[in-house]
């Protein structure tokens, strides 16, 4: 298995996992080709013999040095062995290398298995956010300073 940053080629069979684990949450094919554009290293991508099992997405503010965790995916056949959590760690390496003094999420509150990675990550916060994103569904901000 390689994690390496996202290719063109890749971009489909990302969209494809992304819709399938996001469902109606997912970000729409348009707005992931753009991301896409802006990303230089921070959308990840892991393959094993030319099949992607997931990615992981970044972004920056760089007024606030701060980095993003935007969206994390691991295809369902692919789960349980610890991808999502090296996706992630790897995320926030290239992150904090783009001098960024933390980096934060946001995260369903029942999403137990997101948020165990992202505590033994360092990550946070359990404040839990209603309506985050105008969807009347809470949210919890999770932050971790590097
Ligand atoms: C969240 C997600 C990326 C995890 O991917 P994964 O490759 O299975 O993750 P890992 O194998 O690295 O780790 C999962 C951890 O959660 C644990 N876990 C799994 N289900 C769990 C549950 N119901 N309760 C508690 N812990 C659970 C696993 O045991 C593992 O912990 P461990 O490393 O101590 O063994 C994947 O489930 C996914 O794509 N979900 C849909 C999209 C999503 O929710 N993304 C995150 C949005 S913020």
């Amino acid at each position: 298995m390689t994690i390496n940053k996202a290719k063109l080629q890749d971009l489909e069979s990302i969209i494809a996992i992304e819709q399938q684990v996001f469902n109606t949450d997912s970000y729409p094919a348009f707005v992931l080709r753009q991301l896409f554009d802006i990303s230089g290293d921070y959308f990840i991508v892991a393959k094993e013999d030319d099949k992607i099992l997931g990615y992981a997405l970044g972004g920056l503010n760089t007024q606030k040095k701060q980095g993003w965790i935007l969206s994390l995916g691991v295809h369902p056949d692919a789960r349980g062995k610890g991808l999502g959590k090296q996706l992630t760690q790897r995320l926030i390496e290239v992150l904090k290398a783009e001098n960024t003094k933390e980096i934060a999420l946001t995260v369903y509150p029942d999403n137990t298995s997101a948020i165990k990675i992202y505590k033994d990550l360092g990550f946070e916060g359990n404040e839990v956010l209603d309506n985050y994103f105008f969807d009347n569904e809470d949210r919890i901000v999770m932050k971790k300073m590097n």
